[in-house]
This record gives structure tokens, sequence and C-alpha cells, in this order.
């Protein structure tokens, strides 16, 4: 049985650093790639308490909603389209400090105020997004982004 245990005494630095090999221990020895990304969802929104956390994958022209953890979400995202289709379009994160004042977000919550998007990029192309919503705004910082790259890069390696 798999458990992630996190201090809620440690510090978001402390709290990642500790939480990165139990994400690993995680998904080691498991090779379904919807079972693994389940359970980072889990695991992230479990330690991190993210409002929103999940995956968007890459289905032809579109985004299509992945494992996930939080309130419903949409389903799909054209290339280019609101956050996550703009990460996927610049192959760039791009964090969002309030995402009323981003051109074309698309609003699957009215609660979610912040929100950063991470592509995952496997030989060259973009297989599919992680995002993170927050229901504060200004929630994600370079600590955050520099954590949720070393979360894309382990799943790049079980992609
Ligand atoms: N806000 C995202 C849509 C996905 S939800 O936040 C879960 C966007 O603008 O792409």
């Amino acid at each position: 049985m798999h458990q992630i245990e996190i201090s809620g005494s440690q510090d978001k630095s402390s709290r990642y650093q500790s939480l990165l090999p139990q994400i690993e221990a995680l998904v080691k020895d498991e090779p379904d790639l919807v079972a693994n990304l389940a359970n980072i969802a889990a695991a992230l929104k479990t330690a991190c308490g993210y409002f929103w956390v999940g995956f968007y994958l890459v289905r032809e022209e579109e985004l299509v909603l992945g494992p996930f953890q939080g309130p419903v979400a949409c389903t799909r995202i054209g290339f280019g389209k609101g956050v996550c289709g703009a990460a996927w379009e610049k192959g760039e994160t791009i964090v969002v400090p309030d995402v009323e004042q981003f051109p074309g977000h698309i609003a699957c919550s009215s609660e979610s105020k912040s929100e950063i998007v991470l592509p995952v990029i496997k030989d060259g192309h973009v297989v599919m997004v992680l995002d993170v919503d927050s229901d504060k705004l200004d929630e994600f910082d370079r600590q955050d982004a520099v954590f949720l790259q070393q979360v894309v890069e382990l799943v790049v390696g079980i992609c």
C-alpha cells in the first residue's frame, strides 16, 4: 500500500523535496500510464492542497481531459485555446497570477483564481499538459514551477 506522507509544518520547499521521491516510488512498478497519471494527480492534490490538478492529453487537434483531482472540468480544449492550449502551442510553461487577466482563459470553475500549465514534451512533441489551479490569486511562483517541472520530467520518463 502506498501512502503520501507530508508534514503540515514543513515549508513549501521541504514539502516539495519530500514529495518528489514519494511520487517516483508510487509509479516505479506500474507500467500503465493512466493509472500512474491518476495517482500523480491524487498525490499532488493530497500533499499540496491545489484546488484542481490534472492532465490534458493531446488527441489529434485537441486536448482531452485525462486523470485529475478536483471539481469537474471542461473535457476538450482546442490548440492555442485557453491557458492549456497556449502552453501546448508555445511548448512552454505558462504562469497566470490572475486568470481574469489572461485573454481567452477557459473558466472551468469560477473559484479558480490563478493557474500554472506545463507542457509534457516527449521526443520533441507536446503529448499532454499538466494543469494546476488555485482558488487564490498569485499562488504559483518559481519554486512551484521548478517542482512541477520535475514532476513533468518524471511523467516524460513513464510515457
Ligand atoms: N483554465 C484552463 C482550462 C482547464 S481548467 O482550469 C481545469 C485553461 O484556460 O486552459
